[in-house]
């Protein structure tokens, strides 16, 4: 999607270096000390509505069989911490730290974490590529949804196993936007998804992570011996599941830092992104309406 530029870019409040706007970096050259790489959706209201539905259940089914009584577990890019504090009250003996390159969204986590009473469990702003850790502390290392928003996931998975106890496990899942499908066919949201793909490209990020996730694992040296690949999906397709999903993409179109980047990066301007907004408000009042992601997942021993 081309369009002249004509929105005002809109910074979200309370935006932090997370969220900032940042040149386009490209996989090459990138220094993977700064934490400026600008997520792509930032933390704006509608794009946390979206995290905050997520449990251990429905985005950690494929390590939940591993996790034993005691074992100390680090998420990385734990956002709003809903499946960070989930994780925690299952392994009420053990630790549980949330890693996040926002301090925004940190504190959400950590007033959630409040909320529920979850004692064994505290939250650090660090960046993926540079974890705060010793060598060989933890025994489960867990990131959902981080590897497609950076531009090195690989040097990431390193540094995951650095910190990863040896035989110790790792466990990623990210969504692939290329693998996304709906009904009934609508081009508003086929124009969504070919802008999603050209607004994170243009920042040097892989939306359709999902299915990479598997050869950025091998690429990172893991023993392929011990590598289990596998893939779920998110299905939204009750009224109110329609409701939430269509509701907040409309808002992401035209209010979350994607708007500002697909602005920016003059990919679309503020009628366009209008148009999208409303393919998906039209969407979620179809009675037939059908959304799935497909996510791919890897657990890894260190
Ligand atoms: C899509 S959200 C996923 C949040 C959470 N894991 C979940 O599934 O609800 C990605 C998160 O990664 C964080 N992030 C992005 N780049 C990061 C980096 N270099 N280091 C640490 N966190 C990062 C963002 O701030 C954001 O909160």
């Amino acid at each position: 999607m081309n369009g002249s530029a004509g929105l005002e870019p809109v910074t979200p409040a309370g935006a932090d270096p997370v969220d900032a706007i940042d040149a386009p970096s490209g996989s090459h050259g990138t220094d993977l000390t700064k934490e400026s790489e600008s997520y792509t959706h930032g933390h704006h209201e509608s794009v946390l509505r979206s995290h905050r539905r997520r449990t251990a259940a429905n985005s950690a089914e494929f390590l939940l069989p591993h996790l034993r009584p005691g074992m100390s577990l680090l998420d990385v890019g734990c956002g709003p911490g809903t499946v960070t504090v989930d994780l925690a009250e299952r392994l009420a003996d053990g630790t549980v730290v949330g890693v996040d390159a926002s301090d925004q969204v940190l504190q959400a986590a950590r007033d959630l974490a409040e909320a529920h009473g979850t004692k064994n469990i505290h939250f650090e702003h660090a960046n993926a590529y540079e974890l705060p850790f010793e060598d060989d502390t933890f025994d489960v290392v867990y990131a959902h949804q981080l590897l497609q928003h950076l531009s090195e996931p690989v040097a990431a998975l390193r540094e995951m196993r650095r910190v990863a106890k040896p035989g110790g496990i790792i466990a990623v899942r990210d969504a692939d936007y290329a693998a996304m499908t709906w009904y009934p066919e609508s081009a508003a949201l086929t124009e969504w998804n070919i802008l999603y793909h050209e607004v994170t490209h243009a920042y040097g990020f892989q939306p359709d992570a999902g299915r990479r996730l598997l050869s950025w694992v091998r690429d990172a040296g893991f023993d392929p011996a011990g590598i289990v690949p596998s893939a779920s999906v998110w299905c939204y397709a009750t009224p109110d599941d329609r409701a939430w999903w269509g509701g907040l993409w409309a808002e992401r179109c035209t209010q979350s830092n994607f708007a500002v980047q697909a602005t920016e990066s003059a990919l679309a301007d503020e009628v366009g992104l209008e148009q999208l907004a409303h393919g998906w408000l039209d969407w979620a009042q179809q009675p037939d309406g059908w959304f799935a992601v497909l996510n791919g997942e890897v657990l890894v021993r260190a």
